[in-house]
């Protein structure tokens, strides 16, 4: 008894040093990276807790983004899953998991608490995604433009931002990296994005009656959802 309530201890306590050490792997060889190295991070040590704030605030925000749209393509593949609509959503969502999991990543690389907002996002974005899809195909699609056109106006002025205080120094978050699963992130990112935005016009998202008011209704609620984010 004793035996296994020590091992169990032990184990428990190894297993934040586990991870830790985990996270100083090659993401895709599991080489160990030179000691004190920072094997995939896409961000550059921070140099004062103002430039740390402002990185947390962007991964913060980005993370929601992704959190939110992994949970409307959930709620419209809940309506039309089996519906010839099904194989193309389901293509959209599994880029937004890897979006989100990469993201969950460099979350947890750079201790960057997630916006307290997680389980309102959970509920909103599925009720969205669902509700949309229950006006069949064209309003699922007709919520995916509206959606991915502000995750990816919301993407450029990062990527301006980013661009205007030093390129060089954020060159791993923004750039478009050719070596798989390492620095890939916001330009990659909001290039799905405006693929996805172009494939819910192509699958005539403009025909929904009332697109437009749906439009800039949904619209507004990703720019206020943006705004929260970045704070709380
Ligand atoms: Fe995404
Ligand atoms: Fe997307």
């Amino acid at each position: 008894m004793m035996h296994r309530v020590v091992s169990h201890a032990l184990r428990n306590d190894w297993a934040p040093v586990s991870i830790a050490f985990n996270a100083l792997r090659c993401p895709s060889c599991r080489a160990l990276a030179p000691f004190g190295g920072r094997p995939y991070s896409v961000l550059p040590p921070t140099t004062d807790s103002e430039e740390k704030a402002m990185l947390d605030r962007m991964l913060r925000v980005d993370h929601a983004g992704e959190y939110g749209a992994n949970r409307i393509y959930a709620g419209q593949m809940a309506v039309l899953g089996r519906t010839q609509s099904g194989p193309l959503i389901q293509r959209m969502w599994d880029q937004e998991k890897h979006h989100l999991q990469k993201f969950n990543e460099i979350l947890a690389e750079n201790r960057v608490r997630p916006t307290l907002l997680l389980p309102l996002w959970n509920v909103a974005g599925f009720v969205l995604g669902a509700s949309s899809a229950l006006l069949g195909k064209e309003g699922a699609m007709a919520c995916t433009v509206a959606v991915e056109e502000s995750i990816s106006e919301h993407y450029n002025s990062q990527i301006r931002a980013l661009m205007e205080a030093d390129p060089d120094r954020y060159k791993e978050l923004l750039q478009v990296s050719t070596r798989p699963g390492w620095a890939k992130v916001i330009k990659e990112f909001r290039d799905d994005e405006m693929e996805h935005h172009d494939t819910g016009l192509e699958q005539d998202a403009e025909s929904v009656p009332g697109y437009w008011l749906m439009k800039t209704v949904i619209q507004a609620g990703c720019k206020a959802a943006i705004y929260i984010s970045e704070r709380v």
